[in-house]
């Protein structure tokens, strides 16, 4: 098969760890016999820096034609990038947030797992993780606080912010069928996390995926308050299979869980839209502070580039394969500096890519 794949390289250490990725993807289809096309695209910083935007409307139209697209991470340090001088609708994420409304890809798929090679990382304690845990995010991607109206103004000489969370019945449905298609491959229990208690857009929210829980006889749906999950996170991560929540709660606990994971270089994403389509990217940021030293962990973007391998070219097989030269090469006790510990073997972004791609069977 031929994978047709635009590659968003970006900023700080994005084109480091999406080289790992690419060289993992290439030894993929060089054993299963495949070929993969690249099309490089611009967004972020970079594109900037050609552009003078972060995304122009040639690279949105050639992101469209591939398959798939592959990303690093964008953005810099927002005190000293000259970036982030620009008006914010021109700065780096402005690109990141225009391509997931242009192509639609309202449903981000965050895999948290503790992989008990890592248990060492982890900065819990070890009868919270014992036996590991495994959840997903389920992340609405397109609607919600990100992109409502916003505005600052002077009001009666004072300055005011405005930010407005919008959903819409139809924004809620189609993540939550997401989101219980996803649980019934899974553990068959999603917990669906809002602020009901306060926000009548999570009112809505918790109407909408009881609705489309009536579908699902054999999930099992509970409702939970995004404060409650936050606590919960660290206190009893085993209890999660699948959390589906909106947009800005989705930003926060995903963080909050690659965290109890080890280390936010582990977790890998998935943004799809109705179709086969996904671009998928680390969870991480562009880590300007550690860029261009060779230390980034480039797993997650393996991890990613593996997602996309499932989620946009069916190709199951060759996804476990990844997973599984990761796992090994992580049982063989190989670490980059994020997830080190003692007496496992300290080695940089390159040589993690070249141990995994060397694994792949
Ligand atoms: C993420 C990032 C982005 C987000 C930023 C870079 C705009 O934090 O993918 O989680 O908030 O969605
Ligand atoms: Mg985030």
């Amino acid at each position: 098969m031929n994978l047709n794949i635009g590659v968003i390289k970006g900023d700080g250490i994005g084109p480091e760890i999406v080289a790992e990725a690419m060289k993992v993807l290439d030894q993929v289809a060089k054993i299963y016999g495949h070929t993969c096309d690249y099309t490089q695209l611009l967004m972020g910083g970079a594109s900037i820096d050609v552009h003078g935007v972060p995304l122009t409307d040639e690279t949105v139209a050639a992101a469209k034609s591939c398959d798939a697209v592959l990303m690093g991470s964008i953005g810099g340090d927002a005190k000293t990038s000259p970036w982030y001088q620009l008006e914010p609708s021109k700065r780096p994420e402005a690109g990141l947030l225009r391509i997931r409304k242009e192509l639609n890809l309202f449903a981000n798929l965050r895999p948290a797992i503790l992989y008990d090679e890592l248990k060492g990382a982890c900065p819990l304690k070890e009868e919270i993780t014992e036996g590991g845990f495994d959840m997903m995010i389920m992340r609405e991607l397109t609607g919600g606080l990100y992109f409502g109206e916003r505005k600052t103004v002077e009001e009666h000489g004072v300055m005011t912010a405005y930010d407005s969370l919008t959903y819409n019945e139809n924004e809620i449905r189609r993540i939550a069928k997401r989101g219980f298609d996803i649980a019934m491959k899974r553990r068959k229990k999603v917990t669906s996390v809002d602020k009901a208690n306060v926000l009548d857009s999570s009112r809505l929210w918790r109407k909408v995926v009881e609705e489309v829980a009536a579908e699902y006889p054999e999930v099992t749906l509970e409702h939970m308050l995004v404060d409650n999950c936050a606590m919960q996170l660290v206190k009893n991560p085993k209890q999660f299979d699948v959390i589906l929540t909106e947009n800005m709660f989705g930003d926060i606990l995903s963080d909050e869980a690659s965290m109890v994971t080890g280390s936010i270089g582990m977790l890998a994403s998935a943004s799809l839209n109705e179709t086969k389509f996904g671009l998928y990217e680390p969870s991480g940021g562009s880590a300007p502070d550690i860029a261009g030293k060779g230390i980034a962990n480039p797993i997650a973007t393996i991890l990613s580039a593996a997602m996309m391998l499932r989620f946009s070219f069916d190709l199951d097989k060759e996804a476990d394969a990844v997973e599984r030269a990761v796992a090994k090469v992580l049982a063989e006790g190989y670490r980059t500096i994020d997830i080190m510990s003692e007496g496992k073997k300290q080695v940089g972004t390159e040589k993690m890519g070249d141990l995994i791609a060397g694994s792949i069977r």
